[in-house]
């Protein structure tokens, strides 16, 4: 009753063609990319206006619908499964770039633009957007405020919340919320752009963004680095951290991770058992291509084997491709997977990602460990064909947030908590902080109608 009405005012005032209960629209707004299991919203709206948003807050407040926002669906913790049902807030119609500036940096986008697609639009105007989560050329930029999202670059440049410096945030209230600046610089009032950023679609919806923006460098060099062994690698990290040289990516492939992708477009030199992919950025490239032997002179004592630079554009975007396929790629080697996405402090590394091969080998899985290892950002994913196997992944993943926490690390690098790990939050948070997130929570959702079942 309350959903006929919820669709009755949305079609009269948004528009026929903004709303559907097809059983195709409702299976398509049901899942992501992480493991968790599907659930079906019964409406899908497609807003193309913040008023839009607005409106669809204020309605399910009012009638006591549940309301899940949605972007790309790329995300990796079941943050956007409407798992009670109700209405999915498909936002990716809201997808105009509405400026960019050069005079103060700045783009400000609706949140259904494409991630590549506004670094593309940055380029054109000599700058840069930096965050490139694997999914860059799928995933929405208001996807990537909700959860906070990484990537490689994170290394040198920071993440998401590094380049929000405003908001405009439709509230459950039916409010429409302002927050943050235009400038750099900005300290009015407490930091609510920094709240809703990762805040994963539980306390307001996202309706337009703006971002600071960077000078575009003007020189880039990749270089695969190929090991004989994983520990060589890990150790070539932290070699690399301390050596006085910050390159804009470390990303680290182990053996099972390269032999999912290997061959497929990009071929790995024979024997490597794990591999750091190594990009830097400057001024010229003469002077990159300097420090890259200064660097691989450093990493020489820890098994390393091969150095290549890639020599083109296309050698260098076969390689990122090759990296940013190995999520998807995996499943081509078991049909199940537990993928997770732990950090620990670079001092760290070393130890957590030989913890890790243990863990998977004490419980019998096939682990693959790679991504953001300057980050100490871990994608560790435990793999298998058989759902017997299932009570000795739940036993891995236990022990590898335990690990984790111990060496004073976090669950959750970059892919948020969502649904898939909401149950280890409590051991991250405390007691005092997980109270404090549910006052916040009830403050701007008292009824928990807002992305319910999700993070807390
Ligand atoms: C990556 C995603 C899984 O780094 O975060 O590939
Ligand atoms: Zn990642």
């Amino acid at each position: 009753m309350a959903m006929r009405e919820l669709a009755r005012a949305l079609v009269a005032e948004c528009g026929e063609d903004s709303v559907s209960a097809a059983p195709e629209a409702l299976s398509a707004a049901s899942v992501d990319e992480s493991c968790c299991a599907p659930a079906l919203p019964e409406l899908v709206f497609w807003p193309r206006e913040s008023a839009h948003v607005q409106r669809a807050l204020g309605l399910c407040g009012a009638l006591g619908i549940p309301v899940t926002p949605l972007g790309a669906l790329t995300g990796k913790s079941g943050g956007a499964i409407p798992v009670r049902g109700g209405l999915a807030l498909a936002m990716t119609r809201m997808n105009r770039i509405l400026e960019i500036s050069v005079e103060d940096m700045v783009a400000v986008c609706q949140p259904g633009v494409i991630t590549g697609d506004l670094m593309k639009a940055a380029e054109t105007r000599a700058l840069f957007y930096p965050p490139d989560p694997a999914s860059l050329k799928e995933c929405t930029v208001g996807g990537n405020v909700a959860e906070n999202a990484g990537g490689p670059r994170a290394l040198k440049y920071g993440v998401t919340r590094d380049y929000v410096l405003g908001l405009e945030v439709a509230l459950m209230s039916g409010a429409l919320l302002r927050t943050g600046k235009r400038s750099i610089k900005g300290v009015a009032g407490y930091d609510l752009t920094s709240l809703f950023v990762g805040s994963e679609g539980t306390l307001g919806v996202v309706t337009e963004i703006t971002l600071q923006l960077q000078p575009l460098p003007r020189a880039v060099v990749t270089a695969l680095l190929c090991f004989t062994s994983l520990d060589g690698a890990a150790r070539a990290v932290t070699a690399i951290l301390t050596g006085g040289c910050l390159p804009r990516t470390l990303e680290l492939l182990d053996d099972t991770a390269i032999a999912a992708v290997d061959g497929a477009g990009f071929d790995f030199p024979p024997g490597a058992r794990a591999a750091l992919i190594v990009e830097l950025d400057g001024e010229s490239s003469p002077r990159l291509m300097k420090e890259l032997d200064a660097l691989a002179l450093k990493c020489a004592p820890f098994d390393l084997r091969d150095v290549r630079a890639a020599a083109s554009d296309a050698e260098r975007e076969h390689l990122w491709e090759a990296r940013q396929r190995v999520s998807r790629a995996l499943l081509a080697l078991r049909p199940f997977k537990v993928s997770e996405d732990v950090a620990v402090p670079r001092s760290k590394i070393v130890e957590a990602i030989a913890r890790v091969k243990a863990i998977g080998a004490a419980h019998g899985l096939l682990t693959a460990t790679y991504g953001h290892a300057g980050d100490g950002n871990l994608h560790v994913n435990f793999l298998y064909d058989d759902e017997a196997l299932r009570p000795a992944v739940t036993r891995a993943t236990a022990a590898l947030m335990e690990m984790t926490l111990a060496l004073g690390g976090t669950i959750t690098g970059e892919h948020g908590v969502g649904l898939a790990k909401r149950d280890f939050l409590p051991l991250e948070l405390g007691a005092t902080s997980l109270g404090l997130h549910r006052q916040l929570k009830s403050l701007l959702d008292p009824k928990g109608l807002l992305n319910p079942g999700k993070v807390i």
